[in-house]
């Protein structure tokens, strides 16, 4: 195991049979709960993105709100928050997804970005892919170039990558749960 892999994998926490039965959780809270490993998570998101011309990063909410946040500060990058439906005060456009464990619909203000703006998608983890997916279709039709998704877990098993790759998305991630 690289150093950069334990040192993520001893701060995750897994939760048997959370949000629902069979479901094996992966809680980032004590990563992030953790400074060295917390910091080590968004540099290395970070790092391959550097003076990429990145204009904008995308977190779903809520856990890609904070992973998306420390990213945009290190990249001098805006932020946009792509939110569950009805929490976003302006126009919207909006997305039915699922995901591991259920369905939902999720929104991004319509102004939020410019046609053309270079936009990073930054979450803690995917699974299905449902969300990420439901994400970048959003920022495609308001224009974005998606330059790539990112996460700090895979769980390959769940099939995202694929599905985030069909839609012509380049896919990072730091570790994997088989
Ligand atoms: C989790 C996770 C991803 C998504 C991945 O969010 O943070 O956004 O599930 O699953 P998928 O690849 O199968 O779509 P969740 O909807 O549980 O919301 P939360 O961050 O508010 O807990
Ligand atoms: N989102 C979807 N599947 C998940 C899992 N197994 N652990 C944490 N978050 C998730």
């Amino acid at each position: 195991m690289s150093e950069l892999v334990e040192t993520l994998k001893s701060a995750i926490r897994t939760i048997e049979d959370y949000p629902k039965p069979g479901i094996l959780f992966r809680d980032i809270t004590t990563l992030l709960g953790q400074p060295r490993a917390f910091r080590r998570a968004v540099d290395e998101l970070v790092h391959p993105y550097a003076g990429d011309g990145i204009h904008k990063i995308a977190g779903m909410e809520a856990r890609g709100f904070i992973l998306g946040g420390a990213v945009a500060h290190q990249l001098s990058a805006g932020f946009v928050p792509i939110r569950k439906k009805g929490k976003l005060p302006h126009e919207v456009v909006s997305i039915a997804y699922s995901l591991e464990y259920g369905v939902d619909e999720m929104e991004m203000h319509k102004d939020a970005i410019q046609p053309g703006e270079r936009v990073l998608l930054v979450d803690d983890l995917i699974a299905t892919g449902g969300t990420a997916e439901g994400a970048v279709k959003l920022l495609k039709q308001m224009g974005a170039e998606v330059v790539a998704a990112c996460f700090v877990i895979d769980l390959p098993d769940l099939g995202g990558r694929r599905k985030i790759e069909a839609l012509d998305v380049p896919v990072r991630t730091l570790i994997s749960y088989e």
